[in-house]
């Protein structure tokens, strides 16, 4: 039985649901995996911190609302970058909010946490889509581990399956519909709601950020496309090298133009190797029924990997959710325990 000690960074609609995951299956992960999970730090920019080396009590957790201070343990740290460097902890998931043009406060979180030899898992697209390079370094030069899974369609398997299980397939073009919102709105319309209506109801489901901009104007999608361009085509793309169209000129009569022509207006990210180069996009496209990505509806998200070896391979699930994204932290958690036990074994 292995036990990891968790710091969690950020305890939102995401950190909540880790903790009720872990505390709803801890018997199963037990006996399936011989894993065995203990929080001894929470962090959260509005709701304070708490710390137990002995491990945090997970219903109080669970009971808690606006702060952390009436849980058992000690609340000596008075920051996340402070539990990040001094804590007792082994795997630091960092949920803390998305920052598309710096990376911060998470990217120091994460730093300092590698920097100690510790592993880093995150939800978070500022680090990944800024910084993941140099984080990598760092997180091999301590052996430890950098967790990206969640940073692209929450807890979908997308990063692992690109970087582990089709790299040696050879990667030559990535396509998918990457932003939940987006693509809701656009199957709203396609049923006869306006714009606005549609984006209203995108906003009250929870699907867009807190700047609904970001979405409609592709800038969430760019940034998952910087993703996949660092991670798995091992490319430096930044965020601003995407070409970026949004949505928000997409009218009833666009809508109803492709219809008729048997096709359907999806926001395309798309990534495609040109020589050395790769190219980086995300627009409006009218693609043909028959596409694989057409069926794709509502705040559902997919990707597409076209590889030498396989041609097309989709993946089609969840692009966000709290359940859905505590899931991609439980994936990465799981990596780094079956890569100990290989290491144990000798298996590198
Ligand atoms: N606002 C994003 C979306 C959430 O609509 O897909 C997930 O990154």
């Amino acid at each position: 039985m292995n036990t990891y000690r968790l710091a969690l960074i950020g305890f939102g609609n995401v950190g909540r649901a880790l903790v009720q995951a872990i505390h709803e299956h801890s018997s199963t992960y037990k006996k399936n995996f011989g894993l065995k999970l203990i929080v001894t730090a929470v962090s959260d920019a509005l709701k304070g911190t708490v710390y137990h080396a002995e491990g945090l009590h997970l219903p109080s957790l669970l009971e808690s609302t606006n702060s952390l201070k009436g849980i058992a343990g000690s609340h000596k740290f008075t920051d996340a970058l402070e539990v990040a460097k001094q804590g007792d902890y082994d795997i630091l998931c960092e949920m803390s909010f998305t920052d598309l043009a710096t990376g911060e406060p998470a990217t120091s979180y994460i730093r300092a946490a590698l920097e100690r030899g510790k592993h880093a898992v995150t939800t978070n697209k500022g680090p990944v889509a800024l910084h993941y390079h140099e984080l990598q370094t760092l997180a091999k030069k301590h052996h430890a581990v950098f967790g990206v899974e969640g940073s692209v369609m929450s807890g979908t398997p997308t990063m692992r399956l690109g970087e582990e299980l089709l790299s040696g397939a050879l990667i030559q073009k990535i396509e998918g519909i990457l932003n939940g919102t987006t693509n809701y709105i656009l199957s709203q319309m396609e049923t006869g709601m306006s714009y606005t209506d549609a984006l209203a109801e995108a906003q009250s489901k929870g699907y867009a950020e807190a700047d609904p901009t970001g979405d409609v104007e592709g800038f969430d999608a760019a940034g998952k496309v910087a993703i996949l361009a660092n991670v798995l085509m091992n490319v430096p793309l930044k965020v601003s090298d995407v070409e970026r169209e949004g949505i928000s000129k997409l009218t009833f009569n666009d809508i109803e133009s492709a219809k008729s022509a048997g096709e359907r207006w999806k926001l395309i990210g798309r990534l495609e190797r040109n020589g050395s180069s790769v190219k980086a996009s995300v627009k409006p496209q009218r693609i043909p029924l028959a596409h694989p990505l057409a069926g794709v509806m509502g705040a559902t998200n997919a990707i597409t990997y076209t590889t030498d070896f396989l041609g097309a391979t989709t993946v089609i699930g969840a692009g966000a959710g709290r359940k859905e994204t505590a899931y991609a932290l439980l994936q990465d958690i799981l990596a780094i325990h079956r890569q100990s036990q290989c290491t144990i074994a000798g298996v590198k």
